[in-house]
Formats: C-alpha cells, structure tokens, sequence
C-alpha cells in the first residue's frame, strides 16, 4: 500500500491509472476505522483495480464548538487496517494542501442540506460537499462509496454529483451495527461504560417505530411523537436534535407515511451526537 499526502501526487497517479483503463474506487473516510468503513473498503475492493481511501478529518464540516479538535484519531491503527483490507492508495492530504490559505469556493446542495442534521449544524453538509467535491476531482473515481448511516449525506453527494454532472457512481451501503444494534460510529468513542449500555435504544427505537408502522399506523405525527417519547422514557440521558420520518430521497415529511419511508434521528448522549436511521418497507 502506498501512503500518499500531495494533491498533485494522487492526482497524477489517479489520472493515470484512469488513463490506463483500470477501474478506480475511493472510500472517502475521516479515519479511525471500525467495520462499517473496511465493509464499504471490502465492497470497493471487489469492483476496483484500484482502491483509494482517504483519510482527512475536515475541518469545514465542524461548526464552532463541535469535536473538530478532539474527532478521534489513530493513524498507525487505521494504515494497518487499510493494508489488511488490499487498498492500494491511502491518501492522507494535510489540511493546508486541502483548503490553502486564501481558499474561498464551496460546493452547495441547497435545500436538502438545510435539512434534519443541517437544522442544527447549519454550515455542516456545505464542508461535506466540497472536500468530497475536491477529493473527486483529485482521485477520478469511477464509483464512490459511503455509508447508509449518514443517509442524508449520502443523498446530498448523490444530488450534487447529478447536478454538476461529475462523472462518478455513488454507492451507498448498509449500516454496520455493534452485536447489540448500535450503529458503528467513531463517535461511539465518546460513549463511557454506562452510556455505551443504553445507547443501543437509539436503534431499538427506530425498531419499534417500524413495527408500529408495518401493524397500520401511518400518522405521521402519531408515529414521531410515540418516538420521541420512547427515548424519553427510555433514553432520558439523551438530548433530542431530532426525530423525523421523511420521504427517503428528498427528506421531506408526508402526512401519511408511505412505504420506503426514512424514520431518522439524531440525539446527543453525553459527548457523542449519534445519528441513526431506518426504512419503513
Ligand atoms: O462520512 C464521513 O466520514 C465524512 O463526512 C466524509 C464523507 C469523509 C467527508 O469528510
């Protein structure tokens, strides 16, 4: 595996491989790996010729006072976890290569990103699109792959790729859990021993709210209200961001609910922001 941090490198390698008529795949990643991110790595592995991840904690998609400084890191661990998975490439850029003094041009998906995590992290999906926007141009991926977890961000990269016609396939994949239904997360590091034991009723939440929908209940409101009093009563170490039931592919709400439908969710419990989401088939 190569370890490469210079733009003009990997795009110069990229480009040629490209070139060359080998299939490329980038797994855009923060780093600290858990299974969810050497699943999405072993998927690209099985497509590609070559196997880019990136691993850039980006600063630009931190508001004031979020973990930006304390995101959890840990490069020795994570360099012996991509050489296991077969990347080829991990492309670890310093954060003046990427955003250069004098840096002034963002990529934006108006609209959905103003929605659920965008209510409250208002300058978030902006920095999302533009480092993977940067990290596209400088790898030319053939197909892009993320994870189910962040659905919306995972939406929001589909519209932006649609919409400037950039010419790369994105693939979304389903969310890793813990044996016990939380969903993997580096964030879960914040956990400590006691609210690592209830955070898994993040997920058993979404579990019920599905039941509740596929025995007949299609209110809306009905269904988000028995959710958020779910946490309530069960999580009642958590902070509710949000509890929502939208249309899955453009995260707007609909009285009744249909199938397809997307129950998502965000709570903080302690220091960690957990998001979680599940369809409603
Ligand atoms: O999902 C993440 O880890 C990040 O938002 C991403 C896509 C790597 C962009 O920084």
């Amino acid at each position: 595996m190569e370890i490469i941090s210079s733009c003009s490198q990997i795009q110069q390698t990229c480009m040629q491989a490209r070139q060359s008529g080998r299939t490329l795949a980038l797994v855009p990643t923060m780093g600290y790996f858990h299974d969810g991110h050497l699943s999405l790595m072993r998927w690209a592995r099985e497509y590609c010729d070559m196997l880019v991840v990136s691993l850039f904690v980006n600063p630009a998609q931190f508001g004031p006072g979020e973990d930006y400084q304390r995101y959890p890191q840990d490069l020795d661990n994570d360099v012996h976890a991509a050489m296991e998975e077969g990347v080829d490439i991990l492309f670890t850029p310093a954060r003046s290569s990427l955003y250069p003094d004098g840096f002034s041009t963002w990529v934006e998906v108006q609209g959905l990103s103003g929605k659920l995590c965008g209510l409250t992290r208002p300058e978030h999906f902006r920095g999302v699109t533009t480092v993977v926007c940067k990290l596209f141009n400088l790898t030319c991926p053939h197909k892009a792959v993320f994870g189910q977890k962040d659905w919306q961000q995972l939406i929001i990269i589909k519209k932006m790729t649609r919409d400037l016609n950039m010419p790369v396939e994105i693939v979304g994949r389903p969310t890793v859990r813990e044996d016990d239904g939380l969903a993997m997360s580096s964030r879960n590091a914040y956990l400590d021993q006691e609210l690592r034991k209830v955070a898994p009723r993040v997920y058993q939440g979404l579990l019920m709210v599905r039941g509740r929908f596929e025995s007949g209940q299609d209110d809306r409101l009905e269904l988000e209200l028995e959710l958020r009093s779910y946490y309530q009563r069960n999580l009642p170490q958590a902070e509710i961001d949000y509890v929502q039931i939208v249309d899955s592919n453009n995260l707007e709400p609909q009285d009744r609910v249909k199938p397809g439908a997307l129950a998502a969710v965000a709570l903080k419990l302690g220091q960690a922001r957990l998001i979680d989401n599940i369809l409603l088939d």
